[in-house]
């Protein structure tokens, strides 16, 4: 049978990355002891307080159809969330609840663009950006951030791009994954004047929000004149670890929210309403529980440049925030995909590639600091020596 064209060119062309990581699961599987850095998962376990609060709100009965929008109790205490950390007024009619930070992106691009409209967002890029867009039947248009900017968006490339009649939207993701830049308040400004200039949705990939190592998380969505036109992705699997629970939201001027519910009506029907308990339960924890959940990643980056310190191989990218360090191995004469399969291969130290992440990442790795310290400490100095052997 035939599968729609929409479907079979989700993927693109390109490789995505993700073989090396399938290779690196293989190994392990096959019983190699490889040192997992590719995926973004914390090394700690959703908190035993939040699985008591599901547990006792399935047992209690909330195991029906949920709300499709979202309980009241969780959309009201997302909308507190935002308003108290942003200033922007906000209530629960700005916010849907929605299987993870991903739904919320296929949602919001659905919303903004109409088949061979396109979109644009920036390269290095989250693995699934281009994916999402095709999948809505988009065009993606990736727009480079390179190492010599800092990875930060350039501006006039990005109106230059947005001048084009069939550009609907524009996607940033600050914290970034994969480079843990944190988007300066004058880039903000800048997009945000182009957003206006040409009429574009800006949809803001905010799930990095509680990860921010120096400066400031600033929501693009408090600028003037934007919360009209930004439609906010948030998600709790990074900020609680709560990844194998799916649930995120969206935040977005009320009538686009009406719209999404109708999607969201005739796609998941919701999101089940113990997680959504046990959501509440992780959000009405306050600040104190995502410090927690934040802190080895602070740690692990000071650890990282400690590492690094007295050789000029392998460079961390200036970064700010994240669960990854970007590091520069250009100095090594290899490529991203060959350093990373050669690392994999010889000292069983899984990263990703920069290019799976866009052609601006070249000669870059990303590592997940996703394991603990002493071994994560082992892993950056077996790679510092690995990348050393290249050059001699
Ligand atoms: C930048 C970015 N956006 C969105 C997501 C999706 O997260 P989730 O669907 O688990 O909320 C991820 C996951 O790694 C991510 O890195």
């Amino acid at each position: 049978m035939k599968v729609s064209n929409r479907l079979n060119n989700i993927n693109g062309d390109g490789d995505d990355g993700w073989g090396l990581f399938y290779r690196s699961r293989k190994m392990i599987a096959d019983g190699v002891k490889v040192t997992e850095l590719t995926i973004g998962e914390h090394d700690i376990r959703t908190d035993r307080s939040i699985l008591d609060a599901m547990h006792a709100s399935a047992v209690g009965g909330h195991t029906g159809y949920a709300m499709i929008p979202g309980t009241d109790a969780l959309r009201d205490a997302v909308a507190d969330r935002i308003q108290t950390r942003t200033g922007v007024p906000t209530t629960r009619d700005n916010v849907m609840i929605t299987p993870g930070g991903q739904s919320a992106l296929y949602a919001t691009h659905l919303a903004a663009l109409d088949a061979g409209d396109t979109a644009l967002f920036i390269d290095p890029h989250y693995a699934t950006y281009p994916g999402t867009v095709r999948g809505v039947g988009g065009i993606p248009v990736a727009l480079k951030a390179s190492p010599d900017n800092d990875f930060q968006p350039q501006i006039d490339e990005l109106a230059a791009a947005a001048a084009d009649p069939r550009a609907k939207s524009l996607l940033i993701n600050t914290p970034n994954n994969p480079t843990g830049v944190v988007y300066s308040r004058e880039t903000l400004n800048g997009i945000a004047q182009v957003c206006k200039d040409h009429d574009l949705w800006l949809i803001s990939d905010e799930v990095y929000d509680t990860q921010v190592w120096d400066g400031e998380h600033i929501s693009p969505r408090t600028l003037p004149d934007m919360a009209e036109r930004t439609m906010v992705v948030g998600s709790m699997s990074k900020s609680h670890a709560m990844t194998g629970s799916r649930v995120g939201w969206v935040c977005a001027p009320a009538d686009m929210i009406t719209h999404l519910i109708n999607l969201a009506t005739n796609t998941n029907y919701g999101v089940p309403g113990f997680i959504q308990d046990a959501a509440l339960f992780a959000l009405n924890a306050g600040d104190a529980l995502e410090a927690q959940v934040a802190a080895p990643f602070e740690r692990r980056r000071a650890l990282t440049l400690q590492a690094l310190e007295g050789q000029n191989v392998v460079r961390a990218v200036p970064a700010q925030g994240a669960m990854y360090v970007m590091l520069d191995i250009r100095a090594t004469g290899k490529s991203s995909w060959d350093f990373a399969n050669a690392l994999l291969d010889e000292k069983h130290i899984a990263v990703m590639p920069g290019e799976s992440f866009g052609s601006a990442a070249a000669g870059h790795i990303r590592v997940a600091m996703t394991i603990d310290d002493d071994a994560y400490v082992d892993a950056i100095n077996r790679l510092v020596a690995f990348a050393k052997a290249c050059i001699t």
